[in-house]
């Protein structure tokens, strides 16, 4: 199936101003066009921030519990088209089909989650320190929102801005990835079957430069999220930093797991497989390095080479795959460009290290899972987000060592430890610099109740998804009120002024 994707602007579904379409191939087999992208243009981004900025004002005094409603009802419409939603997915990115009906799943569960946020979105009370005086805090919507979202989670993350973004009274622009226009198109169906008011979600089709660059920089625009690479969102962080604009970055990561050598060494291989190469490494909180105590190191390192070795490589939609190709020619070149500057530098390349072609693989993106055994800690592949399945092993002399090694990149996202010692369990929690501490689990799978996020090149301070400190705060404002009842005028801060 072909899915011909158009733009979403006002309530209408219309083609690009500039008439022009992307083709895209299923990445597992690139005979096959999947979808049909609009190529858009300013005047596009151009008329979506019109929309949303007129349906503003009416969709911010909704009652919010009556904009968590329908709300509620998009979510239960993404749950009954899960299956649907996720067989697309898998043509048109490629992860295996178990992680597309998972990548839903979490649009769904953060959808019930936030749709129940609008019978809360608590402010706070506290106190006065003067008599006869109440002083409160609620939270408003910041106005017009641009959501701009990767390929890896074509559901998920989209899910992730929208729903907190709505509840909170916000109107969207929402600019996925050209590379999932599709997922992005069956998504805002949904919002369109619920009976969302018109120009309250707007979506617009096509590349960063033209349409991304266009929306953040669009003077209508009130607020960014943005979950892609941190060049980008370096970029839109100096703008939106120079005009003031609230911004949520979302970025790379380098993520690590520690194993100890009082681990279970079984468990903590099960895990390294599937943070490594789960949707083929392309995750931000992907494993891509492993600390090894030198103790269990050799141990460690063969039993995970062999499992990777095994891994079932293919086309997502078939029975029992576990790795699916890589996006696109782009990534499938940087990935190879890693493997090709290892070997070169004649690091150890435990099993893959190359691209896949036997049989039907020939027509797709497929790299071997691959496994590198120890090497310098500055070489780009133990630095450098390679998003793809390739994983470095680094053996750790001891607990400190770990550590160190885990907090000496750039990024700050997601990390675990192995261990069965209760002591390096709760240190390794305390020291590890990162947003999300795993102990005897994988670096990936967080559950939409908690914030997620990191520091570092990772993240600017914000989070998605729920609990305190989540994406509420990206999406609200606060404002502080102050009502005094005692009919004279009372100053704060014990002022006695005539
Ligand atoms: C991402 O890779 O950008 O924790 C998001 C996880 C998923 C989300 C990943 N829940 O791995």
């Amino acid at each position: 199936m072909t899915l011909h994707c158009k733009n979403y602007i006002n309530g209408k579904w219309v083609d690009s101003s500039s008439k022009k379409t992307i083709n895209r191939h299923n990445p597992a087999d690139t005979s096959k066009v999947v979808s049909v992208v609009p190529a858009s243009i300013a005047k596009d981004v151009d008329d979506a921030v019109h929309a949303a900025r007129i349906a503003y004002p009416q969709w911010k005094y909704v009652p919010a519990p009556k904009r968590a409603e329908l709300l509620y009802k998009v979510a239960q419409l993404l749950e009954l088209e899960k299956q649907t939603i996720a067989h697309f997915m898998c043509t048109e990115m490629g992860k295996a089909l178990a992680e597309c009906l998972g990548d839903v799943q979490e649009g769904v569960d953060i959808g019930y989650y936030f749709a129940g946020e609008g019978r809360r979105l608590h402010g706070q009370t506290m106190p006065s320190e003067l008599r006869n005086k109440h002083i409160r805090t609620v939270r408003e919507p910041v106005g017009v929102f641009a959501l701009i979202t990767p390929w890896n989670f074509p559901v998920a993350i989209p899910c992730w801005k929208l729903f907190p973004a709505l509840v909170a009274g916000n109107t969207v622009v929402l600019k996925p990835s050209n590379y999932v226009s599709g997922c992005a198109t069956l998504l805002v169906q949904l919002f369109e079957k619920a009976g969302i008011p018109a120009g309250v979600v707007n979506l617009v089709h096509g590349s960063g430069d033209t349409v991304g660059n266009a929306l953040v920089m669009h003077p209508d625009v009130d607020g960014v999220s943005f979950t892609g690479s941190t060049n980008v969102g370096r970029n839109i962080g100096e703008y939106c930093g120079k005009h003031l604009m609230k911004h949520s970055l979302e970025m790379g990561g380098k993520n690590v797991v520690i194993v100890m050598d009082d681990a279970d060494i079984d468990l903590a291989v099960d895990a390294c497989i599937w943070g490594a190469f789960g949707t083929t490494g392309q995750r931000c909180t992907a494993t891509s390095r492993i600390v090894v105590h030198q103790r269990v190191y050799d141990s460690f390192k063969q039993k995970f080479a062999a499992r990777a070795r095994k891994l079932k490589l293919g086309n997502g939609i078939d029975k029992g795959v576990e790795v699916g190709p890589v996006l696109n020619e782009d990534q499938l070149m940087k990935v190879l460009g890693y493997l090709s500057d290892a070997k070169k530098n004649k690091l150890n390349i435990l099993c893959g290290g190359k691209r896949a072609i036997s049989g039907h693989l020939k027509n797709g993106y497929f790299i071997e899972p691959t496994v590198i055994d120890n090497p310098p800690r500055t070489h780009p592949v133990c630095c450098e987000e390679i998003f793809g399945p390739v994983v470095v092993v680094l053996k750790a002399k001891h607990f400190d060592d770990a550590i160190s090694i885990a907090n000496s990149v750039d990024y700050g996202l997601s990390a675990a430890i192995f261990t069965s010692n209760i002591n390096h369990a709760h240190r390794a929690a305390e020291l590890l610099e990162v947003g999300i501490v795993y102990v005897n689990s994988a670096t990936i799978g967080a559950e939409v109740q908690l914030p997620f996020g990191g520091i570092k090149n990772t993240g600017n301070g914000h989070r998605e998804a729920g609990g305190s400190g989540g994406a509420l705060d990206t999406y609200t404002e606060i404002k502080v009120i102050n009502v005094d009842f005692s009919g004279s005028l009372q100053k704060a801060q014990g002022i006695d002024w005539k």
